[in-house]
């Protein structure tokens, strides 16, 4: 496990056990009174601590001694749409007087009245209200999150949230991966203009926003409420004739084939897939697609049909957990809630879920080789928790026993992350 750079070390976290979730699947990669050296924002050595200390003391290095802590990756929130403006606290007392998410979204709710209110913002209001999400998020762990566009609809708007979810980086200590969500819902002035919306999203809107630097990926809501496999696909192949990766909203409240489409245009991942077909897990399998678990959204909606896990694990699809943050299906600002949902609501094991907002959330945004384990060479991204054990992160409900952030390799003032 140890491997030394050759040169200094700029700091050194000493006495806590890692849970690395580097080597095989089947455990978390437990380093005892472990040790973290970072340099220039790296992970430069991963050992002992009593190593480390001895190290440290030749190379002149500081140490931080954090005995008696859990040390992980940063937390990694692979799906969420943080920038948005309006509450939809109306719908939900809506649908527990019998109406369903269907109907609201049909009746012209749903996604369309966040795009009205989402318009109306400024876009200082955007940035503020998502900064205080994202501050909420880091606050339990997280170090990286993805943030989707589809509140706006109209380029202008598309490009603003974009626009604001880049700036997130500016306001919080957190890494922003975007995520063009083209194919959200039809807006309401593009009723009678299915095809030529869908045409402008998949053209000239994708390639402004690529060409302005706001794209990391993009995205579709594959559903009867919202676009078709064929409308996906469009989307997903013109994303790909520009090398840009995909996720696709894939299989929330029905099956249209929407994570063989992923598969097939090799997305980065396929998200919800409560309901997912075996054929449609094998794909998943042979393309490396991540499945991108959403219990929250499961859980806000009322669902009594959860992903098929036990499918997706025989088939071999990776499995990653994230909040959706979103305020229509998942008003939820709490990663730690999303783990203990995916194991008590789906059945994952705390190692499978703490995997999936680790390791296989950075796969599901693309970024495997750079951060979501702790090896040298990773970014120094980890997080610090008082717990007896790495499964009491995904065993509490409202706790947080995240007592420290560290990223690049900087630690981060408490302060930073307070909403
Ligand atoms: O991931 N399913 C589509 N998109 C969001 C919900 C958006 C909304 O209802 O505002 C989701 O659940
Ligand atoms: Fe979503």
């Amino acid at each position: 496990m140890a491997s030394s750079s050759t040169s200094g070390w700029d700091r050194v976290w000493a006495g806590a056990h890692l849970a690395t979730l580097a080597g095989a699947a089947q455990d978390y990669g437990v380093v005892e009174n472990g040790a973290v050296a970072v340099r220039d924002g790296r992970i430069a050595w991963i050992g002992t601590a009593a190593e480390a200390r001895s190290l440290a003391a030749e190379r002149c290095a500081p140490v931080e001694e954090v005995g008696g802590l859990w040390l992980t990756p940063g937390l990694i929130d692979c799906h969420t749409h943080l920038v948005h403006a309006g509450s939809r606290v109306a719908e939900f007392e809506q649908r527990l007087n019998g109406a369903s998410y269907e109907q609201i979204a049909r009746a012209g709710g749903g996604i369309r009245s966040t795009v009205t209110a989402t318009r109306a913002a400024g876009t200082a209001d955007l940035l503020r209200g998502a900064a205080e999400r994202a501050r909420r998020l880091c606050a339990e762990g997280v170090t990286t999150l993805e943030v989707k566009s589809g509140y706006g609809l109209d380029l202008a708007t598309e490009r603003r949230l974009l626009e604001a979810a880049r700036l997130l980086e500016t306001q919080v200590p957190v890494s922003v991966r975007t995520t063009f969500l083209g194919l959200h819902a039809l807006p309401e002035e593009r009723r009678h203009d299915r095809d030529g919306f869908v045409a402008e999203v998949c053209g000239p809107w994708l390639e402004s926003l690529a060409a302005a630097g706001l794209i990391d990926a993009v995205d579709a809501f594959c559903e009867h409420i919202a676009f078709t496999a064929a409308e996906t696909a469009r989307l997903l192949g013109a994303a790909r004739a520009l090398g840009i990766p995909a996720h696709v909203h894939a299989g929330q409240l029905s099956d249209l084939g929407a994570a063989e489409v992923a598969a097939r245009f090799g997305a980065l991942s396929a998200d919800h897939l409560e309901y997912v077909s075996e054929a449609g897990a094998a794909a998943m399998a042979a393309s490396g697609t991540v499945a991108v678990l959403l219990p929250c959204a499961y859980y806000t909606l009322r669902q009594t049909a959860p992903p098929p896990v036990p499918l997706l694990r025989r088939a071999g699809v990776p499995l990653a957990v994230a909040t959706d943050c979103n305020p229509g299906t998942s008003p939820c600002v709490s990663l730690l809630l999303a783990l203990n949902m995916a194991c008590t609501l789906f059945g994952l094991t705390p190692l499978e879920a703490l995997t999936g907002a680790t390791r296989h959330a950075a796969r599901a945004l693309g970024l495997a080789h750079d951060r979501g384990t702790l090896e040298p060479g990773k970014r120094a991204d980890f997080a610090l928790w008082r717990v007896e054990r790495p499964a009491e992160l995904c065993y509490g409900l409202g706790a947080n026993p995240c007592v420290g952030v560290v990223r690049g390799g900087e630690p981060i003032a408490a302060t930073q992350q307070s909403p």
